[in-house]
Protein backbone atom coordinates (compact mmCIF):
# COMPACT_ATOMS: atom_id res chain seq x y z
CA UNK A 1 0.00 0.00 0.00
CA UNK A 2 1.33 2.91 -1.49
CA UNK A 3 0.57 6.87 -0.35
CA UNK A 4 -0.24 8.79 -3.51
CA UNK A 5 0.21 12.44 -3.89
CA UNK A 6 -3.10 13.05 -4.28
CA UNK A 7 -4.81 10.76 -2.01
CA UNK A 8 -7.45 12.14 0.60
CA UNK A 9 -5.29 13.36 3.54
CA UNK A 10 -7.67 11.33 6.16
CA UNK A 11 -5.95 7.90 4.38
CA UNK A 12 -3.23 9.23 4.77
CA UNK A 13 -3.53 9.95 8.42
CA UNK A 14 -4.81 6.29 8.83
CA UNK A 15 -1.82 4.74 7.08
CA UNK A 16 0.65 7.05 8.89
CA UNK A 17 -1.05 6.04 12.29
CA UNK A 18 -1.20 2.46 11.75
CA UNK A 19 3.05 2.08 10.41
CA UNK A 20 3.63 4.31 13.37
CA UNK A 21 1.75 1.78 15.82
CA UNK A 22 3.35 -0.96 14.00
CA UNK A 23 6.99 0.43 14.55
CA UNK A 24 5.92 1.24 18.16
CA UNK A 25 4.96 -2.64 18.42
CA UNK A 26 8.29 -3.92 17.44
CA UNK A 27 10.37 -1.55 19.22
CA UNK A 28 8.42 -2.91 22.52
CA UNK A 29 9.01 -6.02 21.70
CA UNK A 30 12.88 -4.86 21.08
CA UNK A 31 13.07 -3.39 24.49
CA UNK A 32 11.22 -6.46 25.76
CA UNK A 33 13.88 -9.05 23.90
CA UNK A 34 16.51 -6.45 25.66
CA UNK A 35 15.05 -6.70 28.94
CA UNK A 36 15.29 -10.27 28.29
CA UNK A 37 18.97 -10.85 28.66
CA UNK A 38 20.04 -8.06 30.87
CA UNK A 39 18.71 -7.17 33.88
CA UNK A 40 16.27 -5.03 34.22
CA UNK A 41 15.85 -4.73 37.83
CA UNK A 42 18.49 -3.20 39.89
CA UNK A 43 21.00 -4.99 41.98
CA UNK A 44 23.00 -3.55 45.23
CA UNK A 45 26.46 -4.71 46.13
CA UNK A 46 27.00 -5.26 49.89
CA UNK A 47 28.30 -2.20 50.27
CA UNK A 48 25.78 -0.20 48.65
CA UNK A 49 22.84 -2.97 50.42
CA UNK A 50 24.32 -1.61 53.80
CA UNK A 51 23.88 1.98 53.22
CA UNK A 52 20.68 1.95 51.55
CA UNK A 53 19.31 -0.70 54.24
CA UNK A 54 20.70 1.52 56.75
CA UNK A 55 23.18 -1.46 58.51
CA UNK A 56 26.75 -2.44 58.52
CA UNK A 57 27.91 -4.86 55.98
CA UNK A 58 29.16 -7.07 59.34
CA UNK A 59 25.80 -7.15 60.67
CA UNK A 60 24.08 -8.16 56.81
CA UNK A 61 26.56 -11.25 56.56
CA UNK A 62 26.21 -12.02 60.54
CA UNK A 63 22.34 -12.20 59.68
CA UNK A 64 22.91 -14.53 56.68
CA UNK A 65 25.24 -16.70 58.74
CA UNK A 66 22.60 -17.03 61.48
CA UNK A 67 20.02 -17.76 59.22
CA UNK A 68 17.85 -14.60 59.66
CA UNK A 69 18.42 -13.75 55.83
CA UNK A 70 18.97 -15.83 52.56
CA UNK A 71 22.40 -15.02 51.09
CA UNK A 72 22.24 -14.02 47.66
CA UNK A 73 22.55 -15.93 44.90
CA UNK A 74 25.55 -17.21 43.17
CA UNK A 75 26.42 -17.66 39.95
CA UNK A 76 28.46 -21.21 39.02
CA UNK A 77 31.99 -18.88 39.20
CA UNK A 78 30.46 -18.60 42.94
CA UNK A 79 30.44 -14.92 42.23
CA UNK A 80 27.73 -12.80 44.26
CA UNK A 81 25.22 -11.83 41.96
CA UNK A 82 24.38 -9.18 43.96
CA UNK A 83 21.28 -8.05 46.15
CA UNK A 84 18.03 -7.16 44.61
CA UNK A 85 15.22 -4.44 45.82
CA UNK A 86 12.83 -7.04 47.59
CA UNK A 87 16.26 -8.93 49.19
CA UNK A 88 16.51 -5.25 50.23
CA UNK A 89 13.06 -5.20 51.55
CA UNK A 90 13.27 -8.09 53.53
CA UNK A 91 16.53 -7.01 55.31
CA UNK A 92 14.88 -3.83 56.14
CA UNK A 93 12.44 -5.90 57.72
CA UNK A 94 14.45 -7.80 59.35
CA UNK A 95 16.38 -5.32 61.01
CA UNK A 96 13.15 -3.43 61.37
CA UNK A 97 14.77 0.24 59.27
CA UNK A 98 11.88 0.11 57.12
CA UNK A 99 11.57 4.11 56.33
CA UNK A 100 7.52 3.91 56.45
CA UNK A 101 5.13 6.54 57.60
CA UNK A 102 3.03 6.47 61.00
CA UNK A 103 -0.68 5.47 59.77
CA UNK A 104 -1.09 9.11 61.75
CA UNK A 105 1.25 10.94 59.51
CA UNK A 106 -0.58 11.66 55.48
CA UNK A 107 0.90 10.36 53.03
CA UNK A 108 3.40 12.37 50.42
CA UNK A 109 1.18 13.49 47.27
CA UNK A 110 3.52 15.28 45.23
CA UNK A 111 2.44 16.51 41.60
CA UNK A 112 5.51 16.95 39.20
CA UNK A 113 3.60 19.91 37.51
CA UNK A 114 4.01 22.61 35.36
CA UNK A 115 1.71 23.40 32.28
CA UNK A 116 4.33 23.68 29.85
CA UNK A 117 5.24 20.67 27.65
CA UNK A 118 8.81 19.23 27.73
CA UNK A 119 10.34 20.57 30.67
CA UNK A 120 11.07 16.85 31.73
CA UNK A 121 8.16 16.30 34.02
CA UNK A 122 7.60 12.53 33.33
CA UNK A 123 11.49 11.95 33.33
CA UNK A 124 11.32 13.48 37.02
CA UNK A 125 8.23 11.56 38.59
CA UNK A 126 9.14 8.35 37.10
CA UNK A 127 13.06 8.50 38.73
CA UNK A 128 11.50 10.05 41.81
CA UNK A 129 8.83 7.27 42.09
CA UNK A 130 11.96 4.29 41.54
CA UNK A 131 14.46 6.63 43.81
CA UNK A 132 11.85 6.32 46.67
CA UNK A 133 11.02 2.67 46.42
CA UNK A 134 14.76 2.02 46.44
CA UNK A 135 15.27 3.85 49.22
CA UNK A 136 11.76 0.92 50.77
CA UNK A 137 8.98 3.78 50.77
CA UNK A 138 5.79 2.16 49.46
CA UNK A 139 5.52 4.35 46.80
CA UNK A 140 2.37 4.27 44.29
CA UNK A 141 3.39 6.14 40.40
CA UNK A 142 0.03 7.51 38.91
CA UNK A 143 0.25 8.52 35.25
CA UNK A 144 -2.35 10.97 34.70
CA UNK A 145 -1.57 12.35 30.93
CA UNK A 146 -2.89 10.85 28.19
CA UNK A 147 0.43 10.54 26.29
CA UNK A 148 1.33 8.05 28.53
CA UNK A 149 5.24 8.86 28.93
CA UNK A 150 5.40 7.30 33.08
CA UNK A 151 3.40 4.11 31.40
CA UNK A 152 6.33 3.89 28.31
CA UNK A 153 9.42 4.17 30.68
CA UNK A 154 7.99 1.31 32.49
CA UNK A 155 8.25 -0.68 29.00
CA UNK A 156 4.67 -0.56 27.96
CA UNK A 157 3.57 0.89 24.75
CA UNK A 158 -0.13 2.80 25.83
CA UNK A 159 -2.26 1.87 23.20
CA UNK A 160 -0.94 -1.64 22.23
CA UNK A 161 -0.20 -2.87 25.77
CA UNK A 162 -2.55 -0.97 28.16
CA UNK A 163 -6.59 -1.33 28.21
CA UNK A 164 -8.73 1.77 29.09
CA UNK A 165 -10.53 -0.49 31.71
CA UNK A 166 -6.48 -0.13 33.28
CA UNK A 167 -6.18 3.32 33.80
CA UNK A 168 -7.52 6.30 36.04
CA UNK A 169 -10.78 6.47 33.33
CA UNK A 170 -13.43 4.31 34.50
CA UNK A 171 -12.85 5.65 38.15
CA UNK A 172 -12.93 9.29 36.55
CA UNK A 173 -16.48 8.74 34.63
CA UNK A 174 -18.33 6.29 36.95
CA UNK A 175 -19.72 7.78 40.26
CA UNK A 176 -20.48 4.53 41.33
CA UNK A 177 -16.92 2.98 41.36
CA UNK A 178 -15.65 3.51 45.46
CA UNK A 179 -11.82 1.86 44.67
CA UNK A 180 -9.13 2.51 42.21
CA UNK A 181 -7.44 -0.62 43.25
CA UNK A 182 -8.60 -2.11 40.04
CA UNK A 183 -5.98 0.03 37.91
CA UNK A 184 -2.61 -0.62 40.71
CA UNK A 185 -0.18 -2.73 39.06
CA UNK A 186 3.24 -4.55 40.37
CA UNK A 187 6.26 -2.85 38.67
CA UNK A 188 9.55 -4.86 38.29
CA UNK A 189 10.79 -2.28 41.56
CA UNK A 190 9.65 -4.39 44.64
CA UNK A 191 7.14 -1.99 46.98
CA UNK A 192 6.53 0.43 43.33
CA UNK A 193 2.90 0.33 41.93
CA UNK A 194 1.80 2.37 38.59
CA UNK A 195 -1.47 3.34 37.54
CA UNK A 196 -0.73 3.16 33.60
CA UNK A 197 -2.13 5.42 31.38
CA UNK A 198 -3.22 5.51 27.49
CA UNK A 199 -4.73 7.65 24.73
CA UNK A 200 -8.72 7.43 25.98
CA UNK A 201 -7.65 9.61 29.29
CA UNK A 202 -7.67 12.02 26.53
CA UNK A 203 -11.53 11.14 26.48
CA UNK A 204 -11.81 11.49 30.15
CA UNK A 205 -10.34 15.33 29.81
CA UNK A 206 -13.47 16.53 27.55
CA UNK A 207 -16.36 14.33 29.94
CA UNK A 208 -15.15 15.92 32.84
CA UNK A 209 -14.84 19.66 31.45
CA UNK A 210 -18.32 19.46 30.00
CA UNK A 211 -19.72 17.74 33.20
CA UNK A 212 -18.31 20.43 35.38
CA UNK A 213 -19.40 23.15 32.98
CA UNK A 214 -23.02 21.85 33.87
CA UNK A 215 -21.77 22.67 37.29
CA UNK A 216 -20.92 19.62 38.46
CA UNK A 217 -17.67 20.89 40.56
CA UNK A 218 -17.75 17.82 42.75
CA UNK A 219 -16.31 16.10 40.45
CA UNK A 220 -12.75 17.67 40.60
CA UNK A 221 -12.29 16.04 43.65
CA UNK A 222 -12.88 12.46 42.11
CA UNK A 223 -9.03 12.13 41.72
CA UNK A 224 -8.13 12.66 45.25
CA UNK A 225 -11.05 10.39 46.35
CA UNK A 226 -9.75 7.51 44.05
CA UNK A 227 -6.00 8.42 45.36
CA UNK A 228 -7.91 8.11 49.20
CA UNK A 229 -9.20 4.56 48.36
CA UNK A 230 -5.80 3.14 48.03
CA UNK A 231 -3.16 5.38 49.88
CA UNK A 232 -3.51 3.45 53.35
CA UNK A 233 -0.92 1.01 51.48
CA UNK A 234 1.32 4.21 50.53
CA UNK A 235 3.63 6.06 52.08
CA UNK A 236 3.88 8.43 48.63
CA UNK A 237 2.02 8.62 45.57
CA UNK A 238 4.13 10.77 42.91
CA UNK A 239 1.42 12.28 40.15
CA UNK A 240 2.70 13.30 36.31
CA UNK A 241 -0.18 15.70 34.81
CA UNK A 242 -0.62 16.43 31.44
CA UNK A 243 1.08 19.57 30.13
CA UNK A 244 -2.14 22.03 29.96
CA UNK A 245 -4.39 23.40 32.40
CA UNK A 246 -7.39 21.32 32.12
CA UNK A 247 -9.70 19.05 34.22
CA UNK A 248 -6.99 16.77 34.75
CA UNK A 249 -4.44 19.44 35.95
CA UNK A 250 -6.77 20.67 38.48
CA UNK A 251 -7.89 17.59 39.90
CA UNK A 252 -4.24 16.86 40.21
CA UNK A 253 -3.51 20.14 41.60
CA UNK A 254 -6.81 19.46 44.51
CA UNK A 255 -5.34 15.30 45.00
CA UNK A 256 -1.93 17.04 45.71
CA UNK A 257 -0.35 18.05 48.77
CA UNK A 258 2.92 18.82 47.12
CA UNK A 259 3.87 20.51 43.78
CA UNK A 260 7.26 19.82 42.44
CA UNK A 261 8.07 22.36 39.37
CA UNK A 262 11.06 21.54 36.95
CA UNK A 263 12.02 24.59 34.91
CA UNK A 264 14.45 24.22 32.55
CA UNK A 265 16.98 27.65 32.52
CA UNK A 266 15.98 29.22 29.24
CA UNK A 267 13.57 32.42 28.73
CA UNK A 268 10.61 30.41 27.50
CA UNK A 269 10.37 27.61 30.08
CA UNK A 270 10.88 30.80 32.55
CA UNK A 271 8.36 32.85 30.85
CA UNK A 272 5.99 29.53 30.84
CA UNK A 273 6.89 28.97 34.38
CA UNK A 274 6.06 32.49 35.22
CA UNK A 275 2.73 31.94 33.75
CA UNK A 276 2.43 29.01 35.14
CA UNK A 277 2.83 30.63 38.73
CA UNK A 278 0.33 33.30 38.16
CA UNK A 279 -2.43 30.87 36.73
CA UNK A 280 -1.70 28.29 40.03
CA UNK A 281 -2.25 31.64 42.35
CA UNK A 282 -5.72 32.47 40.28
CA UNK A 283 -6.53 28.90 40.28
CA UNK A 284 -6.20 28.20 43.87
CA UNK A 285 -8.02 30.91 44.73
CA UNK A 286 -10.86 30.41 42.49
CA UNK A 287 -11.36 27.48 44.45
CA UNK A 288 -10.65 28.39 47.56
CA UNK A 289 -13.62 30.89 46.38
CA UNK A 290 -16.01 27.87 45.54
CA UNK A 291 -14.76 26.11 49.21
CA UNK A 292 -12.20 24.13 48.11
CA UNK A 293 -9.57 24.95 50.14
CA UNK A 294 -5.83 23.77 49.01
CA UNK A 295 -4.04 20.68 51.17
CA UNK A 296 -0.57 22.54 49.07
CA UNK A 297 1.94 22.06 51.79
CA UNK A 298 4.86 22.05 49.51
CA UNK A 299 6.69 23.66 46.41
CA UNK A 300 9.60 23.31 44.71
CA UNK A 301 10.91 24.41 41.93
CA UNK A 302 14.09 21.91 40.11
CA UNK A 303 15.85 23.30 37.86
CA UNK A 304 15.63 20.66 35.10
CA UNK A 305 17.76 20.05 31.48
CA UNK A 306 20.36 22.62 32.34
CA UNK A 307 23.27 22.37 30.17
CA UNK A 308 25.84 24.28 32.10
CA UNK A 309 27.83 25.13 29.35
CA UNK A 310 25.27 27.29 27.70
CA UNK A 311 26.04 30.47 28.92
CA UNK A 312 22.57 32.43 28.89
CA UNK A 313 21.43 29.19 31.08
CA UNK A 314 24.45 29.94 33.87
CA UNK A 315 22.80 33.54 34.32
CA UNK A 316 19.26 32.27 33.79
CA UNK A 317 20.18 29.75 36.78
CA UNK A 318 21.68 32.51 38.71
CA UNK A 319 18.51 34.36 38.39
CA UNK A 320 16.25 31.29 39.43
CA UNK A 321 18.01 31.06 42.62
CA UNK A 322 18.05 34.99 43.37
CA UNK A 323 14.24 35.33 42.38
CA UNK A 324 13.12 31.58 44.36
CA UNK A 325 15.49 31.73 46.72
CA UNK A 326 14.58 28.71 49.40
CA UNK A 327 11.85 27.02 46.89
CA UNK A 328 14.88 26.16 43.96
CA UNK A 329 16.27 23.02 44.97
CA UNK A 330 19.71 23.18 45.61
CA UNK A 331 20.64 20.76 43.08
CA UNK A 332 20.19 21.10 39.43
CA UNK A 333 19.10 17.91 37.19
CA UNK A 334 21.11 18.43 34.29
CA UNK A 335 20.75 17.40 30.74
CA UNK A 336 22.25 13.84 30.28
CA UNK A 337 22.81 11.46 27.16
CA UNK A 338 22.27 8.78 29.86
CA UNK A 339 18.59 10.13 30.25
CA UNK A 340 18.19 10.08 26.69
CA UNK A 341 19.59 6.97 25.85
CA UNK A 342 17.43 4.92 28.51
CA UNK A 343 14.54 6.70 27.71
CA UNK A 344 14.66 5.82 23.90
CA UNK A 345 15.14 2.09 25.03
CA UNK A 346 11.66 2.54 27.20
CA UNK A 347 14.05 2.37 30.37
CA UNK A 348 14.84 4.59 33.31
CA UNK A 349 19.02 5.10 34.86
CA UNK A 350 17.87 3.42 37.83
CA UNK A 351 17.24 0.37 36.39
CA UNK A 352 20.26 -0.13 33.93
CA UNK A 353 22.88 -2.11 36.21
CA UNK A 354 25.76 -1.00 34.06
CA UNK A 355 26.42 2.22 31.90
CA UNK A 356 24.93 2.86 28.52
CA UNK A 357 26.86 6.01 27.42
CA UNK A 358 30.06 5.72 29.94
CA UNK A 359 30.81 4.77 33.28
CA UNK A 360 31.76 8.75 34.09
CA UNK A 361 28.26 9.81 32.44
CA UNK A 362 26.20 6.93 33.66
CA UNK A 363 27.96 8.21 37.36
CA UNK A 364 27.57 12.25 37.11
CA UNK A 365 24.01 11.46 35.74
CA UNK A 366 23.40 9.57 39.03
CA UNK A 367 24.93 11.99 41.19
CA UNK A 368 22.34 14.82 40.13
CA UNK A 369 19.18 12.19 40.37
CA UNK A 370 20.27 11.22 43.70
CA UNK A 371 20.50 14.67 44.51
CA UNK A 372 17.05 16.72 43.09
CA UNK A 373 15.31 13.36 44.52
CA UNK A 374 17.11 13.47 47.87
CA UNK A 375 16.21 16.29 48.44
CA UNK A 376 12.78 15.76 47.41
CA UNK A 377 12.61 12.80 49.98
CA UNK A 378 14.22 14.92 53.15
CA UNK A 379 11.25 17.13 52.17
CA UNK A 380 8.43 14.66 52.41
CA UNK A 381 9.68 13.72 55.55
CA UNK A 382 9.16 16.80 56.92
CA UNK A 383 5.98 16.40 56.27
CA UNK A 384 5.66 13.43 58.68
CA UNK A 385 5.74 13.91 62.35
CA UNK A 386 6.58 10.47 63.08
CA UNK A 387 9.84 11.40 61.45
CA UNK A 388 10.92 14.56 63.40
CA UNK A 389 13.15 13.14 65.66
CA UNK A 390 14.75 11.01 63.10
CA UNK A 391 15.37 14.47 60.69
CA UNK A 392 16.92 15.98 63.78
CA UNK A 393 19.51 12.41 64.66
CA UNK A 394 20.19 12.43 61.11
CA UNK A 395 21.06 15.90 61.13
CA UNK A 396 18.62 16.92 58.21
CA UNK A 397 16.63 19.64 59.94
N1 LIG B 1 17.76 15.75 32.31
C1 LIG B 1 17.51 15.35 31.05
N2 LIG B 1 18.52 14.99 30.23
C2 LIG B 1 18.28 14.59 28.97
N3 LIG B 1 17.07 14.50 28.43
C3 LIG B 1 16.01 14.83 29.19
C4 LIG B 1 16.17 15.28 30.53
N4 LIG B 1 14.93 15.55 31.03
C5 LIG B 1 14.07 15.28 30.04
N5 LIG B 1 14.70 14.86 28.94
C6 LIG B 1 14.10 14.49 27.63
O1 LIG B 1 13.25 15.54 27.23
C7 LIG B 1 12.07 15.03 26.66
C8 LIG B 1 10.87 15.57 27.43
O2 LIG B 1 10.94 15.09 28.75
P1 LIG B 1 9.63 14.64 29.54
O3 LIG B 1 8.79 13.75 28.71
O4 LIG B 1 10.08 14.14 30.86
O5 LIG B 1 8.93 16.07 29.71
P2 LIG B 1 7.45 16.38 30.15
O6 LIG B 1 7.48 17.70 30.81
O7 LIG B 1 6.87 15.25 30.88
O8 LIG B 1 6.74 16.49 28.73
P3 LIG B 1 5.14 16.63 28.48
O9 LIG B 1 4.82 18.03 28.78
O10 LIG B 1 4.98 16.29 27.02
O11 LIG B 1 4.46 15.68 29.40
C9 LIG B 1 12.19 13.52 26.71
O12 LIG B 1 12.65 13.06 25.48
C10 LIG B 1 13.22 13.27 27.78
O13 LIG B 1 13.95 12.09 27.54
MG1 LIG C 1 5.08 14.21 30.55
Amino acid sequence: MSMGPDQPVAESVDQLSQRSNAILGSLRDRAEAIRATENREPLFKIGRAAELVGRTTGAIRDAERDGRLRAPERKQSNFRLGYTLSDLNVMRDVFGTRPWRANSDAPAILAVQNFKGGVGKSTLAVHLAQYLAVRGYRTLLVDCDSQASATMLFGYVPDLDVDEDQTLYPFLREAERTSLQYAVRDTHFDGLKLIPSNLRLFQAEYELAARMALGNSVLLDRLREGLASVSADFDVIVLDPPPALGAISLSVLRAANSLIVPVPPTLMDFSSTAAFLSMLNETLELLEARGFRSDLQLLRIVASRVDENKSIQRELLGMMKGLYGHHLLRTVLKDSAEIDNATSRLMTVYEQNGPITSREVRNRCLTYLDGVNGEIEVEMRKMWPSHASRLRQEGLV
